[in-house]
């Protein structure tokens, strides 16, 4: 499997076109000391030639210029075969509208967050004017195989399982399954990706899910709970927003240092974070505890 993190920032990006905190403005007078970064999704292939998004960021159409163009000669085409979803944030599920061209799209998504994108944000309505969406529904906890357009197997399988959090603030209701994490494995090779770029709590039932992954990709939002009241530009908590901070006693980075993973990366950083900032103290303690900050880009196979 070869998979790109195609965007490594929470809602927003880095910067922020409204932001003015350290960071963001940081990544606009000294674009090295803070890389800029799109919007959360990442790309995954068994062969290289034909892609899965797992999310459509607002930032898809940059996002997908970063893949090959899949050369058949065709007028039209595109390398995406399909875009699975981990829940239905706008971040993760807008750019499912600007992929509208496709003609046909190929969604796999959870009953609640195919349920939110249809009665709530009414994403795949709107969508659903301009091409033809077929939604292949992604059971918790079971393993399925990813299937390219023509039905085939792909030869990567799919396993959803719920984390801890709340559904989006404009969804009706809370159903199971409203923010998933992914397992995504190679059949041929074994080798296994964990994708958890939204999780309230790094509690034992993730851990128990994500320990196996070759490498791990986890959510990043914010260093600390109380990141954007301190900044004052926000009232809630990092938990009540549905992201575990980083830092502290019940922050992922204590329990991520001691997941056997050959790479821990954070993704959906938020544009708020400390880590963003090249050599600063939260980003050495993050590096010091063997994890890394995800960037637009990075790639690995498995
Ligand atoms: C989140 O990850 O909490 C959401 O995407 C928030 C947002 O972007 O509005
Ligand atoms: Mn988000
Ligand atoms: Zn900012």
């Amino acid at each position: 499997m070869q998979s790109i993190l195609l965007g490594s920032a929470a809602g927003g990006g880095v910067p922020q076109w409204n932001c003015w905190c350290p960071v963001c403005h940081a990544a606009r007078e000294s674009p090295r000391r803070v890389v800029p970064r799109t919007q959360s999704s990442l790309a995954v292939s068994a062969d290289g030639q034909r892609w899965f998004l797992c999310n459509a960021s607002p930032d898809v159409r940059e996002q997908i210029a970063r893949l090959p163009r899949g050369d058949d000669g065709a007028l039209r085409r595109s390398p995406i075969e399909g875009v699975v979803l981990t829940d239905a944030e706008l971040d993760h599920s807008l750019g499912i509208v600007l992929l509208r061209e496709a003609g046909r799209l190929r969604l796999t998504a959870t009953c609640a967050v195919a349920r939110t994108l249809e009665r709530d944000s009414r994403l795949l309505p709107t969508t659903r004017a301009f091409a033809e969406v077929s939604v292949t529904e992604l059971s918790l906890d079971e393993p399925a195989p990813l299937r390219y357009r023509d039905e085939s197997p792909s030869g990567l399988e799919l396993l959803a399982f719920a984390v801890p959090g709340d559904p989006p603030r404009f969804a009706s209701e809370s159903m199971a399954g409203h923010t998933v994490g992914l397992l995504i494995r190679d059949t041929a090779t074994g080798g296994t990706c964990a994708y958890v770029p939204g999780c309230g709590a790094l509690d034992p039932s993730v851990v128990e899910r994500v320990a196996g992954a070759d490498v791990l990709l986890f959510d990043g939002t914010f260093w600390s709970d109380d990141e954007l009241i301190t900044l004052g530009v926000g009232t809630r908590r990092a938990v009540e927003l549905g992201h575990a901070p980083m830092s502290g006693d019940g922050g992922s980075l204590l329990t991520l240092a001691t997941l056997p993973s050959r790479r821990k990366i954070y993704t959906h950083v938020n544009n708020t974070n400390p880590v963003l900032v090249e050599g600063s103290a939260e980003r050495i303690e993050v590096i010091r505890a063997g994890c890394e900050i995800g960037v637009d880009g990075v790639r690995f196979e498995l």
